[in-house]
């Protein structure tokens, strides 16, 4: 297994291109299932998108690799519409070819996602939300079983929480339903919004996109007219390396990158006291007189999002004063906690609040990744810490941050990969 070893307080500073969104990826590739043929740009190198393409092929697609970070998928010839626990046990996300499946040929398997670190992740909401559609669905041996022989039908869906995947699960299976389908309590996320504005384009009716509730109007089970899009650029991506800049307190510039999608982000570093500079092509994050502690509650978007939560725990240890870090969305989203402490981070834990105080000095050790978000706050507090600092099970990394050495190196950082 490769591990990072980075060194501590190196000078920051550098420019940055941002790739393509794992989380807009991934219901994109989904989606193909859905079309004659669809192109896709600006894919991510990560391993997430490798193994749903992996799930695809074996599905029966046909995949040609045009250039990087371009594919050409056709759903013309699927042989088999199970989704095995081995490839679903790897990425929890591949739960995302149910609704497609389903709508498309009228039945799938697919393995139950189980939980991972941070949280149960459990699929009711999609299951239920597909039952209303008219699917019949069992759970056997681990495995949801769905079937739908009369095709799906439109539906009025409320979730009783609100659910990204669930809300694109859902998404894709009324485009192909007939009738229409109204979704309340819907996800507004900007790759839900890009996954609307896909279907859009393939001559699905869709209103109220990026609000709350979407109305589908189906295309009763023909199959969606061929297609070309491009991946839109990974906001947490974006949000990391902008706290690389902000825990360094150094100027960092991005480039490839849309700001309106990271504004709670941009918000919550402002308040801590940095400068944002918002160019035609780039965004830059310039360093603060005095960094003061602050506060940060995780909700659905446009609120501040989960997915940044431990980046910015990294960063309330170079705060004066203390933070305070709610955690509202995953019930075990603290698996960062005890790594960082073990770099001298002064952090307490009282329930879904962590409380972590400012100015403690970090000390380099080995620690270890857990999952994809946790791993990019160890880095971040390695940049900060004396000495160096090894980070192991960096496969977590993997799965979404493309080229992270590269990126970082473009920053200043001194950073090696090795094997264990
Ligand atoms: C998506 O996960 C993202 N993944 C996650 O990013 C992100 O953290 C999460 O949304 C929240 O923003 C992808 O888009 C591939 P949810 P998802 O369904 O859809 C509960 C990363 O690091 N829930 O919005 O799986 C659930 O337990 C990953 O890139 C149910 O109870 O999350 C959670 O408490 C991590 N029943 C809450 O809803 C369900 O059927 C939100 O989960 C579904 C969800």
């Amino acid at each position: 297994m490769d591990y990072l070893r980075i060194l501590g307080e190196q000078k920051i500073g550098g420019s940055i291109t941002i790739s393509g969104a794992k989380n807009s990826a991934l219901p994109i590739l989904a989606a193909s299932l859905l079309f004659k043929e669809l192109e896709i740009d600006n894919l991510p190198d990560v391993a997430d998108v490798k193994t749903l393409l992996r799930l695809l092929e074996y599905l029966g697609c046909d995949i040609q690799q045009e250039s990087i970070g371009n594919v050409k998928i056709r759903a013309e010839r699927i042989v088999h519409t199970k989704a095995t626990y081995d490839i679903v046990r790897k990425m929890r996300a591949s739960i995302l070819v149910l609704g497609p499946l389903l709508a498309r040929f009228g039945r799938c398997e697919v393995s139950l996602p189980g939980g991972c670190a941070i949280g149960a992740r459990p699929v009711d909401l999609h299951i239920k939300a597909m039952e209303k559609m008219g699917a019949e669905i069992v759970i056997e041996n681990g495995y949801i079983v769905a079937s739908a022989p009369k095709g799906l039908k439109g539906a009025h869906i409320s979730f009783d929480k609100i659910t990204v995947t669930g809300t694109e699960n859902l998404l894709m299976a009324a485009a192909l339903a007939s009738g229409e389908t109204i979704i309340n309590n819907a996800a507004k996320e900007p790759e839900v919004v890009q996954l609307c504005e896909l279907l859009v384009s393939a001559g699905i009716e869709i209103e109220g996109i990026g609000s709350d509730t979407l109305k589908v109007r189906g295309s009763g089970g023909e199959v969606l007219k061929s297609c070309h899009i491009k991946v839109i650029p990974d906001r947490i991506e974006a949000g990391t390396y902008l706290c690389a800049g902000a825990i360094a307190n150094a100027k960092v510039t991005l480039s490839n990158v849309n700001a309106s999608h990271l504004q709670a982000i941009l918000d919550k570093l402002e308040e801590i006291g940095f400068g944002i500079e918002i160019l035609e092509n780039s965004l830059s994050i310039l360093p603060a007189k005095k960094r003061q502690a602050f506060e940060l509650i995780t909700t659905e978007y446009p609120g501040f999002p989960t997915d940044m939560q431990a980046q910015f725990m990294a960063l309330a240890t170079q705060c004066e004063g203390m933070s305070v870090i709610e955690e509202r969305l995953f019930e075990n989203r603290f698996m960062h906690v005890s790594e960082m402490q073990r770099l001298g981070a002064y952090i307490s834990l009282k329930g879904k609040v962590a409380q972590i105080r400012g100015g403690e000095v970090l000390r380099g050790a080995d620690v270890m990744a857990t999952d994809l978000r946790a791993s990019s706050a160890l880095i971040l507090s390695a940049l900060v810490a004396k000495g160096f600092t090894q980070i192991h099970r960096i496969y977590h990394l993997d799965r979404g941050y493309e080229k992270i050495e590269q990126k970082l190196k473009a920053i200043g950082v001194e950073v090696q990969r090795l094997k264990e």
